[in-house]
């Protein structure tokens, strides 16, 4: 028998604190009509008190509800984040005990940045196939306004908290491109771009987090290519034919960035989802933040076929092909 992962239910949290670009235009040296044109965001949301486990485990739990589902149901636990509550213990295990998941799952944490639901879905698929796990619970959650340094316009205006989570549930499949579930992923590294994205500091080196610092424009440039090429792989590796995809879910950052990977896959507008106006770049939540809306809103339906692509600092990138 062929297993496949199927994904039953998505969930996300955003914060309830919004800040407009107006808001930000009291802070720094910007203007609504400088962020709106040149990234696409209108506005983002920041936590006040919670912890990226608590906005996690706020997605999860919608996550696991829309699967009909307990905590009880869950096999494993994988949370891509940048912004951990503690170094340690990881992000994973608090939810665990937060959710009351069995003891003894599996839960860990992962660090891809932008990439990191993309490398999430990929270990967790990977786990499932091989039959070591029947239920897992994918969360890309970050608290990326406490990384920023709300001083640097070149930054301060692009980033937001939120969580995104997804359930995947072992089903049985043929093997082949007409299958339900994960169809294929694939993802890719090359550190010799760091210095590009990065923060200011860490553990080892500062004892402190840092603070966001990008050259906009070499990621920009990086972004485009690497986010059509990985949909590419990920297309070719399912079986899929481009004519053939409902929805691109890409990694929201810049909407000059997905037209311009919507252009190249040569898709129509209307199947590009675009969310980074109402919550700016959230990192790892982006794309499971777009996916639960769509699939709530009613956008994105049972038996889509559905790209996934992403693209962050390291510089780390990746793909996937689903079908709902
Ligand atoms: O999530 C991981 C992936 N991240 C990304 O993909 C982000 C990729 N990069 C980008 O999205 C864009 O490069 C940015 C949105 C960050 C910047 O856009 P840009 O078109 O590359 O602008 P720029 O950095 O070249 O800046 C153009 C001008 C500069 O002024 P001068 O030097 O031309 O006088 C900046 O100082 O815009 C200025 N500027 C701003 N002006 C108003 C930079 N930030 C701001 C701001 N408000 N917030």
């Amino acid at each position: 028998m062929f297993i496949r992962s199927e994904v039953v239910g998505f969930g996300r949290y955003l914060p309830e604190k919004v800040l407009t670009n107006d808001d930000l235009s009291t802070m720094v040296e910007t203007n609504d009509e400088w962020i709106r044109t040149r990234t696409g965001i209108c506005s983002r949301h920041v936590v006040t008190n919670e912890t990226t486990s608590v906005i996690a485990g706020k997605a999860v739990t919608m996550a696991i509800k829309n699967a009909n589902m307990t905590p009880q149901d869950v096999d494993l636990l994988i949370v891509a984040s940048v912004t951990p509550d503690l170094t340690t213990p990881s992000t994973a295990t608090l939810i665990a005990a937060y959710l009351g998941l069995r003891p003894g799952v599996p839960a860990f944490d992962i660090s891809a940045a932008c990439s990191g639901f993309v490398y999430a879905l990929t270990l967790a698929d990977n786990m499932i196939r091989l039959g070591q796990v029947k239920t897992a619970v994918v969360v890309g959650a970050e608290c990326l306004s406490k990384i920023v340094d709300w001083t640097d316009r070149n930054t301060c205006v692009l980033f937001g908290d939120g969580a995104g989570a997804a359930v995947l549930r072992a089903t049985a499949g043929k093997g082949d491109n007409t299958d339900i579930g994960v169809l294929s992923t694939c993802i890719f590294s090359d550190g010799h771009n760091a210095e590009f994205l990065k923060t200011t500091g860490g553990v080892s080196s500062t004892q402190n987090a840092g603070f966001v610092n990008m050259n906009g424009k070499e990621v920009f440039k990086h972004a485009v290519v690497s986010l059509a090429e990985a949909a590419e792989t990920a297309l070719k590796q399912a079986g899929i034919e481009k004519d053939k995809i409902n929805w691109l879910v890409p990694h929201q950052a810049n909407v000059r960035i997905i037209e311009s990977v919507g252009e190249r896959l040569g898709l129509e507008p209307e199947k590009v989802i675009v969310t980074l106006d109402h919550h700016g770049n959230t990192s790892a939540a982006s794309i499971p933040l777009a996916l639960s809306e769509n699939t709530e809103n009613g956008r994105i339906k049972k038996g889509d076929v559905i790209v996934l692509t992403a693209m962050g600092a390291g510089f780390t990138w990746g793909g996937a092909v689903i079908r709902l």
